[in-house]
């Protein structure tokens, strides 16, 4: 066994099971350097084609200025997931009451163009709305999808993937809080903008002939460029996620109408915030398999190291325990294949705090992996209570001439 430690702070080793493929870290030394100039190269040959998966996590060159660029609406793949996430964010969902198959089909298409129409005024700061116009620019980025049962039974030109999800153990899911026929996803830097942007959406989708269903709002702490956010039990949230190179490979779409677009799983996660606070933090460590602190695996000297899920100690344990949240979730037990998590923290009153937890991925059966193994042991199950769930179809973005969702109809 070459995975054998002298103590849990040496540095890691990593047995030959590690070294095949199996997900190689994109995060670590070499190859990461190694997919980062292979993604420079990807981006520089597909052009626009391949706008970064930006994340505040991932690592910025140059100086800390916050961009107080406008996001523009229009693009390749929609500015909600190439953006660095933003601090603020409101979703909201929409029903279509169902009438005949032709007659819904329309409805949609026109609830679609509303939103284009409002989202990329709103964006480009030339809605007719006084209160957005705050002396500063506005930047808003946003993520609309289609969810499945509406794709379903309208025929819609969307991935084979796009599926609801399974029940898993321990679910306490309020419907009313979850699913939805169009999903919506505002970001800004602060609550105003999503807010007012909310408002003005739901109007323009109402007139089209959709109801609302739910809303939620969420936030992160504000972090300079490239630092990752904390979720609410402190732990930095969002740190192993995919570069560019490897999203094209397990969150777009393939070549072809879906290859800028991609399937969102949303849950809404009660977290046990002062109960897991009580816990000592070394516990909390070894319950994720990352330091709260600076959010370095155990295994490693620096946050974007790959936890090594197979190093042990002299004694035989793990140094990532059996029941350690990055284990179970670790892109090693699904061959590689990697969710782009960009999720918020909530806060609905004294008693129900928590994440909402938004992953991207080609394909949702990756989720029900992971959620699978995580329902069954996860050392933060305790402490977590999955209270709401949708799915949803990412559209790839519009152009000024193509509303969002223009191939949806083919
Ligand atoms: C309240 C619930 C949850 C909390 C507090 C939580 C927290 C964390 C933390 C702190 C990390 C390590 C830092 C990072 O890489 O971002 C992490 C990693 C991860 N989590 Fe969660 N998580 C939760 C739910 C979930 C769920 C439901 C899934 C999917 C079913 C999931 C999938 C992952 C994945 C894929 C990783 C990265 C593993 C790796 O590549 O090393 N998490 N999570």
């Amino acid at each position: 066994m070459t995975g054998v430690l002298s103590s849990a702070m040496s540095p890691m080793h990593t047995d030959p099971e590690n070294r095949r493929e199996q997900g190689r870290p994109a995060t670590s030394g070499l190859g990461r350097r190694a997919l980062l100039a292979t993604g420079a190269a990807l981006a520089a040959a597909v052009g626009a084609a391949a706008e970064p998966v930006a994340n505040n996590s991932r690592p910025r060159r140059g100086g800390a200025a916050p961009d107080t660029s406008p996001i523009a609406f229009h693009g390749l793949r929609q500015a909600g997931l190439t953006q660095p996430q933003l601090p603020a964010a409101h979703m909201l969902s929409f029903d279509l009451p169902p009438t005949s198959v032709t007659a819904d089909r329309e409805t949609l298409r026109n609830v679609l163009a509303a939103l284009t129409h409002t989202l990329s005024t709103a964006a480009a700061g030339t809605l007719p709305e006084p209160r957005l116009h705050t002396g500063e620019t506005t930047r808003l980025a946003c993520v609309v999808g289609v969810g499945p049962a509406i794709a379903s039974r309208l025929g819609l030109n969307v991935p084979p993937e796009l599926a609801d999800l399974p029940t898993f153990p321990d679910d306490r899911l309020d419907p009313a809080r979850g699913h939805g026929d169009v999903l919506l996803q505002l970001c800004a830097a602060d609550r105003w903008t999503p807010t007012v942007v909310a408002e003005l959406a739901t109007t323009a989708v109402q007139s089209a002939g959709a109801v609302p269903r739910w809303t939620q709002s969420g936030f992160l702490p504000h972090t300079a460029p490239g630092v990752t956010p904390r979720n609410l039990f402190g732990f930095k949230d969002g740190t192993a996620n995919p570069d560019e190179p490897t999203a094209q490979r397990w969150v777009w779409g393939p070549p072809g109408a879906h290859q800028n677009g991609t399937i969102l799983v949303y849950r809404r996660i009660h977290m046990d915030v002062a109960g897991f606070a009580a816990i000592p933090e070394d516990r909390q460590n070894t319950m994720i398999g990352r330091r709260a602190a600076d959010g370095i695996p155990l295994t490693g000297t620096a946050e974007h190291d790959d936890p090594d899920i197979y190093a042990k100690h002299p004694d035989g344990a793990y140094v990532i325990p059996a029941t350690a949240h990055v284990r179970l979730s670790s892109p090693r037990l699904d061959r590689g294949a990697r969710m782009l998590r960009r999720s918020y923290n909530y806060d609905d009153g004294p008693n129900d705090r928590g994440l909402l937890f938004c992953a991207y991925m080609r394909d949702p059966a990756l989720f029900t992996r992971v959620q699978n193994r995580l329902a069954a042991r996860d050392a933060l199950l305790p402490f977590i209570e999955h209270r709401a769930s949708a799915v949803a179809y990412v559209l790839p973005g519009a152009t000024p001439n193509e509303p969002l969702g223009h191939h949806l109809w083919t």
